[in-house]
């Protein structure tokens, strides 16, 4: 059976109950909703990290940490990882998940966004969404009392960032003056992952075909997020110049759920931009290899990519569980009711 940890963990263990990052996002984040990393400051995003690997080595010090929470996922979209991990991250910590599968039948559809806000906040602690707009996200948000988190939208993803620079840490160590390239489509993936990177202190750079560049507001805000922490985003055409020098290359599909009917106009375009032996060869010797998953195989990545050494994919997707009960314990005061915390 092949070991789930392959790769040398290198975090050092910190002292979280002191630890004065996590403590001021206990207090700030308690009953806020987690829509975009850039709702974030740099410092409670190195407090979700690091209250994230100590879940991860010390699951069981917040067993009961959430006894009793419910938490409605509410999915417009199909989903493996998000819905596994957020529900096995709630049953683990004491509360309990109802999902409602809302796939055939669009949030808003049946009755609006705010009226099924002011119901289901009456029943639930915590209200996680997957959407197709963006607005659906916020606009739940800004109607229920209680915390919504984004587990995607059209726009960003950002709980999957989340997870992924926690592998990245455990990976180098830190994150900081990190190289990050990512590769294909600038899509809800990319826009999270150039706002986590700029928040921890990477270098992102992003090669995406013309036309398919991220947005131009997370560009901006990403930068502005850079600046204060002295790292850079770039945006490139050329996968091969953003692959030069990096510690991370990463990508995604270049069709996202909802984009369907672009496949055949989209997959020409993104075709030299796949991640190949080639491609990985213009990174650090040492660099590893990244997605979200699903892959396409032998599309965005091949499949000797996908599967080789330098791969920390199923890192990635196993951080999705840890990453999400730390935002879980923030969001929903659950740290008080964590022993060592007291
Ligand atoms: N990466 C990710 O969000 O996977 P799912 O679509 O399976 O949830
Ligand atoms: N960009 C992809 C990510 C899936 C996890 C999509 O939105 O479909």
């Amino acid at each position: 059976m092949a070991s789930r940890a392959t790769i040398e963990r290198s975090v050092p263990a910190v002292p979280v109950q002191k630890d004065p990052d996590i403590l001021a996002a206990a207090a700030r984040l308690s009953g806020e909703d987690m829509c975009s990393i850039a709702d974030l400051s740099s410092a409670e995003v190195r407090a979700i990290l690091k209250l994230g690997h100590d879940v991860k080595s010390n699951p069981r010090e917040y067993r009961h940490a959430l006894d009793a929470k419910q938490m409605v996922l509410m999915f417009e979209k199909a989903s493996l990882r998000t819905r596994l991990s957020f529900e096995t991250a709630i049953n683990t910590t004491g509360g309990n998940a109802i999902f409602v599968d809302q796939t055939g039948s669009p949030l808003g559809e049946r009755e609006s966004i705010a009226d099924v806000a002011r119901n289901v906040e009456r029943w639930v602690d915590v209200i996680v969404l997957r959407t197709y707009a963006h607005d659906t996200i916020t606009e739940m948000a800004a109607n229920a009392r209680v915390p919504v988190i984004n587990a995607l939208s059209d726009f960003e993803h950002p709980c999957q960032a989340l997870a992924d620079f926690m592998a990245l840490e455990e990976h180098f160590g830190t994150t900081v003056g990190l190289n990050f390239t990512y590769v294909g489509d600038g899509n809800n993936v990319c826009h999270s992952l150039m706002l986590t990177g700029a928040q921890l202190g990477a270098n992102v750079t992003i090669a995406t075909p013309r036309g398919y560049s991220p947005d131009i507001e997370i560009v901006t805000i990403a930068r502005e997020i850079a600046e204060k922490n002295g790292c850079e985003v770039r945006l490139l055409q050329d996968p091969h110049a953003a692959a030069e020098g990096a510690d991370a290359i990463y990508t995604d599909v270049c069709v996202s759920m909802g984009m369907e009917h672009e496949s055949t106009k989209r997959e020409p375009i993104f075709r030299p931009f796949q991640v190949n032996e080639a491609l990985m060869k213009e990174a650090k010797p040492n660099a590893v290899f990244m997605h979200c998953l699903p892959a396409r195989r032998n599309a965005e990545v091949t499949d000797e990519v996908l599967d080789g050494p330098q791969s920390i994919v199923f890192d990635q997707a196993e951080n999705r569980l840890h990453a999400e009960k730390s935002l879980l314990l923030l969001l929903l005061g659950g740290l008080a009711n964590v022993q060592s915390f007291q």
